[in-house]
């Protein structure tokens, strides 16, 4: 009986932990079946080379975490998705809508709420002897005091494709505004309303069809910023996150993002659309890795095994006829918005090939995450991130964390 096997290239920075988990769990998944063939997930992390634009990519399904950054693997990528229908997580395609700039005008043209938002014009003027003439003939002067006055302090001036803090401050007055835009240099910065006070901080994990919404507490240090809590939004205000999630990116064929929104009362606030690269470290989600980890090999093996075609463009038509529709309400939107999500993303076909092909995974996850090889990758990555004084520390409170979805696992009724 023959098996179809599907290179999975792993596109890696300094990362050793998930990529370790990702292998584990694709390795310990073996042959599955669907549709009355057998596939195996075989996994490789992609070496960068010369490569020939005509030579042919073995890779089935790539799993970038650098493209974002660096010239060669991006355009290496771009060739197999051309040439060889690869299938990206994330596609380069999709980078030049990837920063938070993009998002949001996606989203205030969807109806979703997006902070009171400017787009500001370089401090410095960019290193390019053409753009000196540009913008002396053109570039009209303004008075950034006025418009930070009529927006109303407090503020936030952060670059329109940040990430990882970079460059952000909150501004309170006129002194720090001017002191902020200085140091702003030849970063292109938004000027953004502050959602204060705010009661949640929803950040959201997306990988394909799934979601996990999870409390985040941003002064917290890394170790301590996602709280294992179950119940912190009503059901309503959960699925309305889920859904913006979703939506943006189905809208931008975002396969694995992370998405941050502040809740007011029941009202959800969208601050943070567009990561390329999303923090999976276990030493960041502790609790909720095995999910991560799980999602990622399911929706790796459901791209494979269904054949699933990626689309290098946007199609933003269907999400328009619903944003403009008259006689749509906010509510309605949303539901309508989830239906196109649920399609780009196959939920159903997704969510009937994990059932039937894939029914082992969850007690297969468990087990291994309970077995002394998690927790030598757990011992390995907590020597590599922090310093010997604190590893005990460290290392009992991310047993703890993870022990805690064993066990929880473990209560779950069959
Ligand atoms: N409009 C806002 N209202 C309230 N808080 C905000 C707002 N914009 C940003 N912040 C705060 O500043 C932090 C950093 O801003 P933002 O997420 O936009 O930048 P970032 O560089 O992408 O950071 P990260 O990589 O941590 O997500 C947010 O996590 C949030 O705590
Ligand atoms: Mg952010």
């Amino acid at each position: 009986m023959s098996v179809n096997r599907h290179l999975v290239g792993l596109l890696l920075g300094a990362e050793e932990d998930w990529p370790q988990a990702f292998e584990a769990i694709s390795s310990r998944l073996g042959v599955f079946r669907y549709e009355g063939v057998d596939h195996v997930l075989d996994t490789e992390r992609v070496r960068i080379h010369p490569f020939n634009l005509r030579d042919r990519a073995r890779h089935q399904v790539v799993i970038d975490r650098l493209a974002y950054w660096y010239y060669h693997p991006r355009e290496w990528l771009k060739k197999v998705a051309l040439m060889d229908d690869a299938y990206l997580l994330n596609s380069p395609f999709t980078f030049q809508s990837m920063e938070k700039h993009s998002a949001y005008c996606a989203l205030i043209r969807l109806g979703m709420n997006v902070p009171d938002t400017v787009l500001v014009p370089h401090k410095n003027p960019i290193d390019n002897v053409r753009w000196a003439y540009t913008s002396r003939n053109y570039n009209d002067p303004f008075d950034l005091a006025t418009i930070a006055e009529e927006m109303g302090y407090p503020l936030f001036m952060k670059p329109f494709d940040g990430g990882g803090w970079r460059g952000v401050s909150k501004v309170r007055n006129q002194d720090e505004l001017m002191a902020a835009y200085d140091d702003s240099g030849e970063m292109l910065m938004h000027l953004q309303k502050s959602v204060e006070p705010f009661d949640v901080f929803a950040r959201a994990l997306t990988i394909g069809p799934e979601t996990m919404v999870m409390n985040f507490r941003p002064d917290e240090p890394m170790h301590n910023r996602y709280a294992v809590d179950h119940e912190f939004l009503s059901a309503e205000v959960g699925q309305e996150t889920v859904t913006i999630t979703q939506t943006v990116n189905a809208f931008f064929r975002w396969e694995f993002n992370s998405c941050e929104m502040l809740v007011q009362g029941d009202t959800v606030i969208t601050i943070d659309y567009a990561n390329a690269c999303p923090d999976v470290a276990v030493t960041s989600l502790h609790y909720y890795f095995p999910w991560a980890m799980k999602s990622l090999v399911k929706w790796t093996a459901f791209c494979a095994a269904s054949g699933r075609r990626a689309k290098i463009h946007v199609d933003t038509d269907p999400w328009f006829e619903v944003a403009d529709d008259p006689d749509l309400d906010y509510q309605a939107k949303l539901v309508r918005y989830q239906q196109l999500a649920d399609q780009h993303f196959e939920k159903e076909r997704y969510l009937d090939f994990c059932a039937t092909a894939l029914p082992e995974i969850d007690d297969m996850v468990l087990e291994w995450i309970s077995s002394p090889d998690f927790d030598r990758m757990l011992t390995e990555t907590v020597t590599q991130t922090y310093p010997e004084h604190e590893r005990e520390w460290f290392m009992g409170h991310f047993r703890g964390l993870v022990g805690l979805w064993v066990s929880d696992q473990n209560a779950v009724p069959a």
